[in-house]
């Protein structure tokens, strides 16, 4: 059995006087998909970026072994760099030459993204931004990737393609991380499912399918999604 990759051990987090995270015990194995569920204001996201280090916990501890990326629910794209701009500002700060780019130009065929690469962010559709936001992650080579509400504001079509999308990603060997509230989008793609309830975990498990993970968010938080 190797090591987990995350492992998140009494973690506790408050707002002034709001306690959003409460003894949260996790450990993420290497080559899962793990959705965290739970209403609005659970602490899921909150819990994503103290596993990124984007936020301090108050007690309590996380450990990842290995490279983090976040993506972000809004993309946050830099307006006026494009695609291949954007996606290799990062790994600039760090890097030159001529490998880095072949490296970009890479990444975005392998998110079938590279006929966009010389587009500003503006003219690209939803799902099109999210690929870019998802290029722009694996350029920092991450072992684990976060993902806040990866199907927010995207239509269903697009739900479809963001599965195949992250399990793209999946294959290449990136264990996930992935807030939503978007069951249908988790029982298709989560091998394991994280329910948040007032800061608490207070279920975990595998989904069977969509009818049955929607079941279990109702009994769990006792109202209709
Ligand atoms: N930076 C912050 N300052 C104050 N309160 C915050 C901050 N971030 C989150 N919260 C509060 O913490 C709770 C959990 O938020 P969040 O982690 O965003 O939940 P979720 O992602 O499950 O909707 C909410 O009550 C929210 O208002
Ligand atoms: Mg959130």
């Amino acid at each position: 059995m190797s090591a987990p990759l995350i492992t998140v051990q009494q973690a506790y987090k408050s707002f002034g006087t709001v306690r959003v995270l409460e003894a949260v015990d996790l450990t993420i194995k290497a080559h899962s998909i793990v959705g965290l569920v739970g209403p609005s204001g659970s602490g899921k996201s909150t819990l994503l970026r103290c596993i990124q280090g984007l936020d301090t916990l108050d007690a309590g501890g996380v450990t990842c072994r290995g490279k983090v990326g976040f993506m972000f629910q809004d993309f946050q794209l830099f307006p006026h760099m494009t695609v291949l701009q954007n996606i290799l500002y990062a790994p600039r700060l760090k890097e030159k030459g001529a490998a880095l780019e072949q490296r970009a130009q890479k990444v975005l065929e392998q998110l079938k993204i590279s006929a966009k690469s010389s587009v500003f962010p503006m003219h690209l559709s939803g799902g099109q931004k999210q690929r870019v936001a998802l290029a722009r992650c694996l350029m920092g080579q991450p072992d684990i990737l976060l993902c806040d509400e990866p199907t927010s504001g995207l239509d269903i079509v697009t739900t479809t393609e963001v599965v195949s999308l992250l399990q793209s990603v999946c294959a290449l060997g990136v264990t996930m991380v992935l807030a939503s509230h978007d069951l249908e989008f988790l029982a298709q793609i989560a091998t394991r499912v994280v329910f948040l309830k007032e800061g608490h975990v207070v279920a975990d498990e595998e989904p069977c399918d969509t009818s049955s993970l929607k079941e279990r968010y109702t009994t769990i938080f006792s109202h209709k999604e």
